[in-house]
């Protein structure tokens, strides 16, 4: 490790910080993921100084003699019940700058603030194959989940078939759709149906469970929309006013032509009936209809959710690249 190399803990983040922070996150994407978008200076200023809902942030910046960023950390320190044991960090290096412990003095000062606050898991995901990967498994963590990475190129899917799957009927069940924070009305219904996220294969990450209520579901909302980007969500509701599914597209600010996909649940009564398939399909019609910039949507599932895969495989989502998700114990001190 070069002496010259400083660590800075940041407080309240600058734009001028935000600026070197993307600085390091550009040149290392570009150089593990050619292709992947950054998010721009804006967004990272805002994803830095508006922690996700439920979680609260810590960062990190390396820079060399001459003050120029080499190298980033962030730790998102997570603040709901249930969640209270973990936290999840983001690491990069300017390739330029590698090899040379950098990655390995953030890792020390973001494990030992995991340690000041009580963290006994950090979860930390890198691209398969990478050496990022080749980093974590030096540096402790052990692989807990391997995520499938697919994409939904509108240009090349079958329009026909996907409109027909979303103009199906299903008796007993209507979709609604809104953006942005849940109506009043459906706020409670929404909740009850996030919490069949629970159940979602996570592998062997020690990710605790949530419970959402009306609250959560609004306060979440609100994060969303002050960081600037648009979360739309389309659902299915039972006749009984049971929400037995639904699909959430985040819209990132600017006018990005890749949307991400959220959420999509559908609670355990109600499976096996298509509701998946259903209000995805719609979604990529209300897209198409009302969002003309965006030409692709990308999501990913853990490799063992059969039924994901197979509901984004008959949509056309195809499978691209595969992120490793690994955790540590934290060890005492
Ligand atoms: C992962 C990353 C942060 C490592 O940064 P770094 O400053 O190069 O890390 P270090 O110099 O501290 O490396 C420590 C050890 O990790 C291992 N390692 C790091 N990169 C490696 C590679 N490309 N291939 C094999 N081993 C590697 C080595 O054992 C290395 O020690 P050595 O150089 O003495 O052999 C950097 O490669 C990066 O930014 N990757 C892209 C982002 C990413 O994947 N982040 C998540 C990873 S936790």
């Amino acid at each position: 490790m070069p002496t010259s190399v400083h660590l800075n803990p940041l407080q309240d983040v600058s734009a001028a910080e935000a600026l070197a922070w993307h600085q390091v996150v550009a040149a290392s994407t570009a150089h593990d993921l050619p292709g992947s978008p950054t998010p721009d200076p804006g967004q990272i200023h805002a994803q830095l100084t508006k922690p996700a809902l439920g979680s609260r942030r810590l960062t990190w910046l390396a820079t060399g003699a001459d003050g120029v960023p080499v190298g980033v950390a962030g730790l998102r320190l997570f603040t709901s019940a249930g969640q209270e044991h973990l936290a999840e960090l983001e690491l990069h290096v300017d390739p330029a700058h590698r090899r040379l412990g950098t990655g390995s003095r953030l890792l020390s000062a973001v494990v030992a603030a995991c340690r000041a606050e009580g963290r006994r898991s950090l979860i930390v995901a890198a691209a398969a194959d990478s050496p990022g990967e080749a980093f974590s498994e030096r540096s402790g963590f052990r692989r807990a989940l391997t995520l499938d990475h697919l994409m939904l190129r509108f240009d090349e899917m079958d329009a026909a078939g996907l409109r027909r799957i979303a103009d199906a009927e299903h008796p007993g069940y209507r979709l609604t759709g809104w953006t942005g924070t849940v109506p009043d009305d459906l706020a409670d219904a929404f909740a009850a149906a996030k919490n069949a996220m629970n159940d979602m294969p996570v592998g062997d990450l020690d990710y605790g469970n949530v419970a959402w209520d009306a609250d959560r579901v609004r306060a979440m909302g609100k994060v969303v929309a002050d960081r600037g980007d648009t979360l739309l969500t389309i659902a299915a509701v039972h006749d009984d006013g049971t929400m037995a599914g639904y699909t959430e597209i985040l819209l990132p600010r600017g006018a990005a032509p890749r949307a991400q996909q959220y959420d999509t649940a559908v609670v355990p009564g109600h499976r096996g009936h298509g509701l998946g398939l259903w209000v995805k399909a719609a979604m990529v019609r209300r897209l198409r209809a009302e969002h003309a910039g965006v030409v692709e949507i990308e999501t990913d599932n853990a490799d063992d959710n059969v039924h994901m895969l197979a509901v984004n495989h008959q949509l056309g989502f195809r499978s691209y690249r595969r992120t490793r998700e690994f955790q540590l114990d934290v060890p005492a001190a």
